[in-house]
Parts: structure tokens; C-alpha cells; sequence
């Protein structure tokens, strides 16, 4: 049986004291209910060094919204896998809608991202989903193969356990409309049977996870359905009772 992850992606929100707050909120219930499944709180990265000392001995893990596809040097702003590493960064989020589309992060560059991070020891969450228009024109379950397909093709096979997979449709972030939990599941086993095809059974171990206007509202009936290990969660997760109800859901 695959566990479930619920992950919690903060974007560009929260100030030093509002995010303090909620992470130790967050923490103090996660670690007093010890959950069945993961949770990981993705903050703003300039958070992350002060939130690893205050999740050391936690169940919470701590992920990077996004690193450098560079090793080191004259890269002003950017941040190095290794540097994440130091810091005791478990996960690292790549692929995410928002950087391919206000980056221009491309297959390429993703892959080289990938590399970085497995490298140096940290599990991703590599994400993934169509846009609107890409969905009307029917084209949403090959675009969306080809994302994990293409950033995810230089893989050794014992590399597999660090990678989980986010499909999140475009049109479902941030929107409030969410994708059914039959649509959701049927990409879901898509991209398990791409998978399947590359690296056999291997596939079966990989969780993937639902991102898109997740609520409390909605995560259960998502949370029912085989192919969806849990959630990637943006607005629902700046929301201290929403975010632990979402938890609860999957439980
Ligand atoms: P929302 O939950 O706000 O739709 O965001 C989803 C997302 O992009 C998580 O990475």
C-alpha cells in the first residue's frame, strides 16, 4: 500500500511571523496525532532555514518551492540543490505550472533541475497538468505523459523511491474549480501506465498526488479514489484548519 502525502505549497505568501505561527501550529498537531500520512510544508525559501530548526525533531518535512538546475557560481538569486542539502531540505518541488509558465521553465531545464536535486539527496515532488486549452483540445493526457516523460527520462532505477508526481490541471489552481475525483483518478492511472511502460513495477510505488483548488470540501471524496495518494495543496494550506481538516481526510 502506498501512503498518502499532504503537502503544503505556500507560494509567494505569509510574512516571517504569520508563517512562523502556522508552521508551529501545524507542527504541534502533526506530531501530537501522528498522522498516517506525510506532511510536508513547502514555505518561501528564505523561511527555510529557521523552519528546519524548529522541525528537527518533527514529523512535518520540509521542502524547497523550487532550486537552481546549476551547480554553483554566477547565478544571482538562485539557490543550489547542495545548499538546500546543508540545510537539511527534504523535498524539492519542480515542474510546478506557475514556474513553466512565468519562467518559461521548459523539459530541459526541468531535467537538469531533477538531476540536481536527486544528486544531492533530495526526494521531489515533480509536477505536472494541462492548461484549459490543452484540455479542450483533448490533448490533456498526452501533454501531460510527455511532462513526466520528458523531465523524468534520465532516472537510474534506484533513483525511482525519491520521485512523486503532482497533477495539478492548470485550469484547477487557484480557480476554485477542481478536477472530478473520476477525472482525477483516470490521469492519475495514465500517468501510472506511462510509468508502468518505463519502469515496470516499480510504477506501482510511486504516489501521486491531486493539486488544484483542494479543499475540506472535497479532499475526501478525492482522497476515496485508488490512484490519488494525497494532495498538493495551495490556498486550503495558508488556512490552519483547512489544511489539518484536509489531513484528516485522507486519514
Ligand atoms: P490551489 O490549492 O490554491 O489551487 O493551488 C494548488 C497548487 O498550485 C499547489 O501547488
Amino acid at each position: 500500500m502506498r501512503g498518502k502525502i499532504i503537502a503544503a505549497n505556500w507560494k509567494m505568501n505569509l510574512n516571517l511571523e504569520q508563517a512562523t505561527n502556522l508552521m508551529k501550529d501545524v507542527r504541534d498537531r502533526v506530531d501530537l496525532e501522528k498522522f498516517k500520512s506525510e506532511v510536508i510544508i513547502f514555505p518561501p525559501s528564505i523561511y527555510l532555514e529557521s523552519f528546519e530548526k524548529n522541525l528537527t525533531n518533527s514529523l512535518v518535512s520540509l521542502g524547497a518551492q523550487d532550486l537552481s538546475a546549476n551547480i554553483k557560481g554566477a547565478y544571482t538569486g538562485e539557490i543550489s540543490a547542495q545548499m538546500l542539502d546543508f540545510l537539511h531540505v527534504e523535498y524539492a518541488l519542480i515542474g510546478h505550472s506557475e514556474r513553466r509558465l512565468n519562467h518559461k521553465e521548459d523539459h530541459d531545464l526541468l531535467t537538469r533541475k531533477v538531476n540536481q536535486a536527486l544528486q544531492n539527496n533530495l526526494k521531489i515532488i515533480f509536477a505536472c497538468g494541462e492548461t484549459l486549452e490543452e484540455k479542450e483540445s483533448r490533448k490533456a493526457e498526452e501533454i501531460v505523459v510527455q511532462q513526466v516523460l520528458k523531465s523524468l527520462n534520465q532516472i537510474q532505477h534506484e533513483r525511482w523511491s525519491q520521485i512523486t508526481i503532482a497533477y495539478e490541471p492548470v485550469w484547477a489552481i487557484g480557480t476554485g474549480k477542481t478536477a472530478t475525483p473520476e477525472d482525477a483518478n483516470s490521469m492519475h492511472r495514465v500517468i501510472r501506465e506511462a510509468l508502468f511502460e518505463k519502469i515496470g513495477h516499480l510504477a506501482n510505488d510511486i504516489k501521486i498526488l491531486y493539486g488544484g483548488s483542494v479543499k475540506p470540501e472535497n479532499a475526501g471524496e478525492l482522497f476515496k479514489k485508488p490512484e490519488i495518494d494525497g494532495a498538493l495543496v495551495g490556498g486550503a494550506s495558508l488556512n490552519y484548519l483547512d489544511f489539518i481538516k484536509i489531513i484528516n481526510a485522507a486519514e
